[in-house]
């Protein structure tokens, strides 16, 4: 079927301005633009044997110069096709998503398909589902878009470096029928870490960010370039104007405020949720997470600000509202959108799991274990450069020598308290599987959400359910991706 392609392409004719994200490269044959744009000499890509069908999307990680702020030189980054934000992948429910993904960096990678549910050896996890993609290598991926919902994707190799310089990329997969909007935005929030050369400042793997809040980039940005009071998206009175929010910030968390709009969330992490209005007027969004928002911009001119009160109020972006009005009333609580399907936890006859988050540094003392030897979490900050423990045990990224933390039989219904014994909060991931949020912090939520990343305060809890349905080993991890590489990131197995 060609209709992924297709809807690319209808995707890349829909952008707008200078906020919108890239579009794909076109047309087989014609030299696409990411490639004049990558500047560091490639290695030759090696002639695997890559059995990737006519239809497959070139998604190729290298390096490239991009203009990151307005002032000063441009930014080496590493960017997919040239660009970050990498392409925004469009699809429709029941789609094929075929991407041929290969290395051009100088270190070898992998893409994750952050949220989807698709088969174990498709989920681009290191030395878990597959081989690192070496430099001048390939790896056709091919799955099927299941579930419709915002998604991501990512390296999962040496994520801590590889996100942070600049890789990733939004997916998106339309419902069959979509909620009416006027118009659809799509919003990669990120951050780099810059010095006054717009160099990207070169401290990734410290021992200090991964035991503490992470490596936070100075520069905030939208769609790839630096966010702030300046930037602005013209809209009409009363349009209903849907925004997919996406948090691909290494460690950052974002708390939004809509500066006089009232936005409505329809989906959390691509997962469809009673229509509601933001809890206190304040969108929290965690590194990894997704929101769909919908916004009636209101009748009266005016600019309203997009700002982040995490960073202390800092202005993101503004929408300014010019023209003749679209409507003349506002239309009301949008629809809910319909849900995936997705199998129901049944809390009354799941098994009952537990996982305890500890460490930090100047935590509480904890002693954690590293292969098989238990240690002070000072001495494992010293001798492995590693900071935190799951359930007592603490490893190297993706090492292999280390027990899953739980074995699920297929079909098997959990739930799983999560409780964080860190002074830091962590956003936390489970691959190949969406849960129910039934509460966080002992208290219940009001509306069960279901989410493949769910924050955990510092010093709180989480209560997760969900049906162990998809077969292999699926990561579960920080998505603070210092945290994953010191030490926050183990596996569940799913037996088939
Ligand atoms: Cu986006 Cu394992 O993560």
């Amino acid at each position: 079927m060609t209709v992924s392609r297709r809807r690319f392409l209808q995707s890349a004719s829909a952008t707008l301005g200078s906020l919108a994200l890239p579009s794909v490269p076109t047309g087989a044959g014609a030299p696409a633009a990411w490639e004049t744009i990558c500047t560091t000499p490639a290695p030759a890509l090696a002639s695997t044997r890559i059995v990737a069908s006519a239809n497959a999307i070139p998604l190729t990680a290298g390096v490239c110069q991009r203009r990151i702020r307005d002032e000063g030189p441009e930014t080496t980054l590493w960017a997919f096709n040239g660009t970050s934000p990498g392409p925004a992948l469009r699809y429709r429910q029941g789609d094929t998503v075929e991407v041929l993904v290969s290395n051009r960096l100088p270190q070898p990678t992998t893409v994750h398909w952050h949220g989807l549910r698709l088969p174990n050896a498709m989920d681009g996890v290191p030395n878990v589902t597959q081989p690192p993609i070496l430099p001048g290598s390939s790896f056709a991926v091919r799955y099927a878009a299941i579930d419709a919902g915002t998604y991501w994707y990512h390296p999962h190799q040496s994520s801590f470096e590889q996100v942070p310089r600049g890789l990733y990329g939004m997916l998106v997969v339309e419902e069959a029928k979509p909620p009416r909007v006027d118009r659809e935005l799509e919003w990669v929030l990120a951050d780099f870490k810059l010095d006054k050369a717009n160099r990207q400042v070169e401290d990734f793997g410290r021992v200090r960010d991964f035991g503490s809040e992470g490596r936070l980039g100075n520069v905030v940005t939208l769609n790839g370039t630096a966010a702030g009071a300046n930037r602005a998206i013209d809209v009409r009175p009363g349009e209903r104007v849907r925004v997919r929010l996406l948090n691909a910030a290494s460690a950052r968390a974002f708390v939004l405020e809509f500066g006089g709009l009232a936005p409505w969330i329809v989906t959390y992490d691509g997962q469809a949720v009673q229509p509601h209005p933001v809890p206190d007027g304040r969108l929290h969004l965690g590194a990894g997470q997704r929101t769909d928002l919908v916004i009636d911009v209101p009748d009266a001119a005016g600019r309203r600000v997009v700002t982040d009160r995490r960073g202390g109020g800092e202005a993101l972006v503004a929408l300014a509202c010019v023209g003749r009005p679209v409507r003349a009333k506002p239309p009301g609580r949008p629809a809910a959108i319909a849900p995936n399907r997705l199998a129901e936890p049944d809390v009354a006859k799941a098994t009952d799991h537990y996982l305890v988050f500890e460490g930090g540094i100047g935590g509480e003392p904890a002693i954690g274990r590293v292969d098989g030897k238990a240690l002070r979490v000072e001495d494992i900050m010293k001798k492995h450069g590693l900071a935190w423990t799951m359930n007592y045990t603490t490893q190297q990224e993706h090492a292999m020598m280390h027990e899953p933390l739980f074995r699920f039989r297929r079909g098997e219904h959990v739930t799983l308290k999560l409780m964080n014994n860190t002074d830091y909060e962590h956003p936390i991931p489970l691959h190949g599987h969406f849960f129910r949020v039934l509460a966080l912090n002992d208290v219940k939520t009001r509306l069960r959400e279901w989410r493949d990343t769910v924050m955990i305060d510092a010093r709180g809890s989480a209560d997760i359910a969900f049906v162990a349905e998809n077969v292999g080993e699926w990561m579960f991890h920080c998505h603070i991706l210092d945290h994953a590489a010191g030490g926050m990131m183990g596996t569940v197995v799913v037996e088939g």
